[in-house]
């Protein structure tokens, strides 16, 4: 089986990018291996988790550069360099242009913390408290050139406790993430993931569920 290589993108508490790690060390990301970390937050804390994994990083920061797109022709190149097949945002807050984009189109997945197309855009958490839904939950999905618009993945609902914090809900929704997103990358590295237009089947296979 060969490897399939992935970059994840973060650039905060990187507590998914942690899962990824770990389950790869425990063999359960199939064929693929996390082979560099993108931040563009060089002080974020997802960096020193990659240090202490030993796993390399493409650190900049965004106002160093002319526009969006002159630095992600840059980690273009740091991808191609690497043998990139996959990339994984996980908490990435930069909207992406067409230089990554396109040629990532089917090869680029990203998880968010609600059941889409419900609350895209950021604070997705704190639109859901604020709407009033009894139910929520987080989404994996392609990324296409829109905000969270992409085709979707998988899903899993959270349901809001009555007399719960903000924070527990996070909790959970977090705990909830963890789980499901190296699955869903182990999906991909054995090829059980099909998409055509907005639909995408997952075949079944002998691994992870
Ligand atoms: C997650 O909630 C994810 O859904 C969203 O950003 C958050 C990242 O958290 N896209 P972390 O950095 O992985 O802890």
């Amino acid at each position: 089986m060969s490897v399939l290589r992935i970059a994840v993108f973060a650039s905060g508490q990187g507590s998914n990018f942690q899962a990824l790690v770990d389950a790869a060390r425990e063999g359960l990301l199939g064929a693929a291996e996390v082979s560099l970390l993108v931040c563009d937050k060089p002080e974020a804390p997802v960096v020193k988790r990659a240090e202490a994994a030993g796993i390399d990083t493409f650190l900049f920061r965004p106002k160093d550069y002319g526009s969006r797109e002159e630095y992600e022709r840059e980690i273009a190149a740091k991808l191609a360099e690497r043998g990139v097949q996959l990339i994984v945002l996980a908490g990435y807050m930069r909207l992406l242009t067409t230089v990554l984009v396109e040629p990532y189109a089917g090869r680029m997945i990203n998880i968010h913390p609600s059941l889409l197309p419900a609350f895209p855009g950021r604070d997705a958490i704190g639109q859901a408290l604020e709407y009033g839904v009894k139910v929520t939950g987080i989404t994996v999905h392609f990324v296409d050139g829109g905000m969270d618009t992409g085709a979707v993945i998988a899903q899993q609902a959270v349901e809001i406790r009555e007399d719960e914090s903000r924070e527990a809900l996070e909790a959970r929704i977090h705990a909830a993430e963890m789980e499901l997103y190296p699955r869903v990358v182990s999906w991909f590295a054995d090829g059980r993931i099909t998409l055509n237009d907005r639909n995408v089947s997952i075949v079944s296979g002998n691994s992870w569920k």
